[in-house]
């Protein structure tokens, strides 16, 4: 069994091999953005993975382009939905906080004003 820990809430879930981190935190009910629904065309989901980046699958070159959009871009960053588990390890990652002036623009249902 594989743990995922999100930071700031520092906030422990168990996952399986195969689960993405976007998976594991909507199933246990944290607020990671995911616009698109997870595939692969927003990059509201942006986590920075602080332990177990070579746990995760490879980054494809449709998770790099769209990460070119994140705010808050760092080498340690994915995208939540493309980043899946591959060994049963304890991975931690932190969900950026957004800028408030512009983090309502990053909710799902969010209109151009
Ligand atoms: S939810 Fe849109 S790229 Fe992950």
């Amino acid at each position: 069994m594989a743990t995922i820990t999100y930071l700031p809430q520092n906030i422990t879930h168990e996952a399986l091999v195969g689960d993405s981190i976007l998976d594991v935190a909507l199933a246990n009910g944290l607020d990671l953005q995911h616009n698109c629904g997870g595939v692969c065309a927003c990059s509201t989901c942006h986590v920075i993975v602080k332990q177990g980046m070579d746990s995760l699958t490879e980054m494809e070159d449709d998770e790099a382009d769209q990460l070119d959009e994140a705010e808050g871009l760092t080498l340690q960053s994915r995208l939540g939905c493309q980043s899946r588990i591959t060994k049963e390890v304890d991975i931690i990652v932190e969900i950026p906080q957004l800028n408030p002036a512009i983090a309502h623009l990053f909710h799902e249902g969010a209109t151009a004003d």
